[in-house]
C-alpha cells in the first residue's frame, strides 16, 4: 500500500484530485468508481479546479457510484444522486447519461444488482474512490460473519445510521437500508484511492491498514489488493506512527 499523510487537509484533497484529473488526462474515458460522505467533498471541488484550470474533459468519463440510499429519489436532498449532482456533476461537463448510482426507489432490487454488477464488469473501473467508515466498512459493506462479493442490499448498522444522522434533521429520517457495491466489486477496480481524515476515525485507520483481514473490519480486505494508494491527514494517521506499520509497504508522510 501507498500511504501518504497531510498535514494539510487542503492538500490532501488536491492530491486525492489530482490522482483522479491525471488518470482522466491520460485515459479520456477513463471510468471512475465515486464515493459520497463528507470526506470526497473537498476532494470533489479540487477536482472541478483542476479540470478547469488543466482544460480537462470529463466528455468521455464514465462514473458508478457506490451506494444509495433505499427509499430515496434522486431529487431528495438527502440522496447519494442529489449529492453527487450538487457536488460533482453539475459542475463538470460529464453527460448525465455516463453516471451511474445504485438505484434505491426500483421495485425490483434483485435484478437492479444484478444489473449493476453486469455493467461494472463490462466497464471495469479504472480508479475507485473509497472514504471510511467508523466501523470499517467501505461502501456500505458493513463488518460481517460474511460479506457478499457482488452489488446487493444492505441493513445500515445503527452506528452508520447514527453517524449519517447529521446530514438529516433526525434519525429517523436516515433510511435503515441501502444498494451498495460488494467488497468484490470494489476489489475489482484497477487501482483504489482511499481518502480518510479525522482523530476519530485512527483507530479503524489502524485496523484497517495494519490489522488482520478480516470480515470484521471491511476496510481491511483493501490489504489484498495490489494497487491501493492511502491518503490521510495527520488525525487520522496518528496511531499508524505510534501503532506500528505491519503491512504498510510504503508510508511516506508529504507533509
Ligand atoms: C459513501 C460511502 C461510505 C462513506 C463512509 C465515510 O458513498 O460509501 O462508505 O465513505 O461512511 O463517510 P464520511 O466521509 O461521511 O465520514
Amino acid at each position: 500500500m501507498d500511504i501518504r499523510v497531510f498535514e494539510d487537509n487542503a492538500e490532501l484533497d488536491v492530491a486525492a484530485a489530482r490522482l483522479m484529473a491525471d488518470l482522466v488526462k491520460s485515459k479520456p474515458n477513463a471510468v471512475l468508481g465515486l464515493a459520497t460522505g463528507s470526506t470526497p467533498i473537498g476532494v470533489y471541488r479540487s477536482l472541478i479546479d483542476a479540470a478547469a484550470k488543466d482544460g480537462i474533459s470529463f466528455s468521455s468519463v464514465t462514473t458508478f457510484n457506490l451506494d444509495e440510499y433505499v427509499g430515496l429519489t434522486p431529487d431528495n436532498d438527502q440522496s447519494y444522486a442529489y449529492y453527487m449532482n450538487q457536488h460533482l456533476f453539475s459542475k463538470i461537463d460529464i453527460p448525465l447519461n455516463q453516471t451511474h448510482l445504485p438505484d434505491g426507489m426500483t421495485s425490483d432490487l434483485e435484478a437492479f444488482c444484478q444489473k449493476y454488477d453486469a455493467m461494472l464488469e463490462d466497464a471495469k473501473v479504472d480508479l475507485q474512490l473509497l472514504g471510511l467508515g467508523h466501523n470499517g466498512h467501505i461502501g456500505f459493506n458493513e463488518p460481517a460473519a460474511e460479506l457478499s462479493a457482488g452489488t446487493h442490499v444492505i441493513t445500515l448498522d445503527e452506528a452508520t445510521r447514527e453517524a449519517n444522522a447529521r446530514f438529516f434533521s433526525s434519525i429517523d429520517e436516515v433510511p435503515t437500508k441501502a444498494v451498495t457495491m460488494g467488497v468484490g466489486s470494489i476489489l475489482k477496480a484497477e487501482r483504489i484511492l482511499l481518502v480518510v481524515r479525522g482523530a476519530d476515525k485512527a483507530s479503524i485507520v489502524r485496523r484497517a491498514l495494519t490489522g488482520p483481514v478480516t470480515t470484521d473490519c471491511p476496510a481491511s480486505l483493501l490489504q489484498l489488493h495490489a494497487r491501493v494508494t492511502v491518503l490521510l491527514d495527520k488525525d487520522a494517521a496518528s496511531l499508524l506512527a505510534t501503532g506500528g506499520k505491519e503491512g504498510c509497504s510504503n508510508f511516506a508522510s508529504a507533509m
